[in-house]
């Protein structure tokens, strides 16, 4: 099977996005865990942007040795001056060197022309290659680019020496069919480069970067650039745990294998969460709180019965502790009947049933039924038809929690 490189861009990509950014300790945390996670690829910062990105790059480049580290710059000189201080004590460094190739952006952003860019691409990435072991080049707005100049950049930055060559949806422009078109055409051109390695950059401003991901999966990509919860600029880059989750259920439709340990996304997605004080929506796939819960009532009868009627993976591989059968007004009998046993207590069909209908009154008002409610319905029910019966079973209040 072939190896997928996961490249995470969390502390780079995602940092840069408002709200995320991290001082030192917290990038240092995070690069731990990430490490762990098992990707490939960690990319630090852009030590070019401030004295404390640079000492982060340091810091992170100093400490995580299982996994390459990748400083960014763009083709300029002070830029990758700056990225090789950061990699200076990294045991696997990789320089990512980027510029802009859309007609738009080298018009009106960077003002100059093809060639002069080309010329500062493969200037940079040669001098790159000089001081790093390891050069990746990404052609920014590479998915609006005109394909016969894009051809043109990726040949000339190989023959510069890059191994690994990023094709970023920077905009989130572009749809799956139009990506993977794109990564065929520039294969067939690197005819004479087949070790050289294409690169998945995806941000999801209409929502198809995953998407956009996996048919780059198709199209022959072996790295994939994303993040941990999806954030990034905007509306954030392909999240790493949906790809994660997608390539192992659908194993059948992209036979590749990656590093990742599954059970560690949900513990790396709280630790984000917690680090930057924000939490992810809670129908967020994979780590959302909703990912893994259910209400209505045919949906918790299927799960109680087999998970697979319902759920694609179990949690418990993805590292969520459990899953969470939410009793509502949505929900049916059989729910209430084992959330009840849960709690300690055995009840009959004549219990559940006025149960049943108390809790359902109670969602009426309530939205949500905790166990404290259970408790005292049941309670309730066994006092209105047996007063002698309360609490005389293993759950009682203070037990049954
Ligand atoms: O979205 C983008 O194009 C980028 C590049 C700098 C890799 O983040
Ligand atoms: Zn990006």
């Amino acid at each position: 099977m072939d190896r997928l490189q996961i490249f995470d861009t969390t502390l780079r990509d995602g940092e840069q996005s408002p709200g995320f950014s991290m001082n030192r300790e917290e990038k240092l945390k995070l690069a731990r865990q990430i490490e762990e996670l098992g990707v490939d690829i960690l990319e630090a910062g852009f030590p070019i942007a401030s004295p404390g990105d640079l000492d982060a790059t340091r810091a992170v480049a100093a400490e995580i040795k299982h996994c390459k580290v990748a400083a960014l710059a763009r083709a300029r000189q002070e830029d990758v001056d700056a990225a090789l201080r950061g990699l200076e004590p990294a045991a696997k460094p990789r320089l990512h060197v980027f510029l802009a190739t859309s007609d738009l952006h080298l018009k009106y952003k960077l003002r100059t022309t093809r060639e002069q860019a080309l010329e500062q691409m493969i200037k940079m990435v040669r001098f790159g290659r000089q001081h790093c072991g390891e050069v990746e080049f990404s052609a920014e707005d590479a998915s609006r680019t005109d394909i016969g100049y894009l051809c043109q950049v990726v040949l000339a930055v190989v023959e510069a020496g890059a191994t690994i060559v990023n094709l970023p949806d920077t905009v989130g422009y572009s749809t799956p069919d139009d990506y993977a078109e794109m990564f065929r055409n520039i294969r067939a051109h690197l005819s004479a480069y087949p070790d050289v390695i294409l690169s998945a950059h995806c941000h999801d401003d209409l929502g198809l970067a995953l998407a956009n991901s996996l048919a780059a999966i198709d199209a022959g990509v072996r790295q994939i650039e994303c993040t941990i919860n999806g954030i990034g600029e905007r509306a954030g880059n392909a999240s790493l745990e949906e790809l994660a989750v997608a390539i192992h259920v659908r194993q059948n439709r992209y036979p590749v294998a990656t590093g990742l340990q599954l059970e560690k996304l949900y513990p790396t997605s709280r630790m984000l969460s917690a680090i930057t004080n924000i939490s992810v929506p809670p129908n967020k796939a994979v780590v959302g709180a909703n990912a893994f819960a259910h209400e209505a009532g045919i949906h918790q009868d299927g799960i109680l019965k087999n998970p697979l009627t319902y759920e694609i993976i179990v949690p418990e591989k993805v590292g969520v502790p459990a899953r969470r059968l939410v009793l509502g007004k949505h929900s049916g009998r059989n729910a209430f009947r084992a959330r009840f046993a849960d709690l300690g207590f055995t009840i009959t069909d004549v219990e559940l049933a006025d149960c049943y209908r108390l809790a359902i009154q109670r969602a009426d008002e309530d939205k949500e039924i905790s166990d404290r409610d259970l408790i005292t319905i049941i309670h309730q029910v066994r006092r209105g038809q047996s007063p002698a019966s309360a609490g005389s079973e293993a759950g009682t209040t203070a037990n049954a929690r």
